[in-house]
């Protein structure tokens, strides 16, 4: 079940847009989450996306140890195509109304000269231009935390975190899916690129990764399957056809439904909850434009990711609980009973 303290939507009435934030738990502190835009077939479709976005960025800003709760903006795309700028000021002029209990961040459809725009409007925005004082943008952090998490899962299923002839495939050659890729074959892999867009075919051959659809690297054997571009891509369905040993990668929101986990769990495959593997764009954001902390200090912090997944796994081998299980577990300690609790006040830190 998911309950959230705070949902707004509004058509934007420069563009026509429908704005929606979804304000899940600020019981740790503001919520954070990044502002996607993007087509849907429907506004609901958007609203349900940013009620799921929302609940995991708590959940992943709780796990990650961050006095953070979780939103997210999903502005859903008219069909007409619309001025930027205008957009923009759609989108600030809401997220001015949540007065800080919510600060946004890039996601799919946004970068760093946006958040400018809507950090001058409302000061509410994280990853500006680090030309501006901003952190910049989150992609990179997001790909070094979800290589941390995925070498410490190697190191738990084949006893080596040697990535050398490893069959990685990667679905998913967006600004982190491709930042990921870049270090997985300087790592050794054997890499194996997907993507629903054709033309980043010669992106993976430029890496010297094979290209296939991503219905048929679903259907390829693997060592490891990097899910990197929208969620819902392990259904029942994939999930019993799937050969793979391990399964780490940013997208968020990867499971059609927690089930899920347990069907992996029962084939021997090895899923890291996706709120776990991709939160190095959230700590890297926090910790330089919160915590003075700079490129250098913040490379720990990020992959101390690797150490929660090695944590979580070895709790998993002896307990047979699922990764997810447990991962959940522990955000929801956080929180003090359950992430779904509400905050009457932000916590003040
Ligand atoms: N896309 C990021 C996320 O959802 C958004 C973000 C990055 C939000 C940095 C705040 C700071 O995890």
């Amino acid at each position: 079940m998911i309950r959230h303290e705070e949902i707004l939507v509004r058509r934007g009435c420069r563009t026509g847009a429908t704005v929606i934030m979804a304000v899940h738990s600020t019981v740790l502190g503001p919520a954070i989450g990044g502002c996607r835009v993007r087509r849907y077939p429907s506004w609901q479709a958007g609203l349900d996306d940013a009620l799921r976005l929302s609940a995991a960025m708590t959940a992943k800003a709780s796990i990650a140890g961050l006095d953070h709760g979780g939103g997210k903006t999903v502005v859903v795309l008219p069909e007409v195509s619309v001025d930027r700028d205008l957009l923009l000021e759609d989108i600030a002029e809401v997220l001015e109304t949540f007065g800080g209990r919510y600060l946004t961040g890039p996601d799919i459809g946004t970068g760093p000269d946006d958040m400018q725009v809507l950090f001058d409007r409302t000061s509410y925005a994280f990853c500006r231009p680090a030309l501006t004082g901003g952190s910049g943008d989150s992609g990179p952090a997001t790909a070094d935390g979800v290589l941390a998490a995925l070498l410490a899962g190697a190191a738990h299923v084949f006893g080596s975190s040697d990535l050398g002839g490893r069959r990685i495939g990667i679905i998913g050659l967006g600004s982190v899916g491709l930042r990921l890729a870049e270090s997985l074959v300087e790592h050794g892999a054997a890499l194996i690129a997907a993507d629903i867009d054709e033309t980043l075919h010669t992106d993976a051959v430029r890496l010297g990764a094979q290209w296939m659809s991503p219905g048929t690297l679903l259907k390829t054997d693997l060592d490891i399957l990097v899910p990197a571009a929208v969620g819902g891509l392990l259904s029942p369905v994939v999930a019993d056809e799937l050969s793979t040993r391990l399964i780490v990668g940013p997208a968020n929101n990867q499971l059609s439904d927690d089930t899920v986990a347990d069907r992996l769990h029962a084939r021997g495959i090895t899923w890291i909850p996706d709120y776990l593997a991709s939160a190095g764009g959230i700590i890297h954001a926090i910790a330089l434009e919160r915590h003075d902390h700079t490129e250098q200090t913040v490379v720990p912090l990020i992959n101390a990711i690797g150490a929660t997944v090695t944590d979580i796994l070895t709790e998993s081998a002896r307990t047979g609980r699922t990764p997810l299980a447990i991962t959940h577990q522990r955000a929801a300690d956080r929180l003090g009973s359950s992430p779904d609790n509400a905050a009457c006040e932000p916590r003040r830190s």
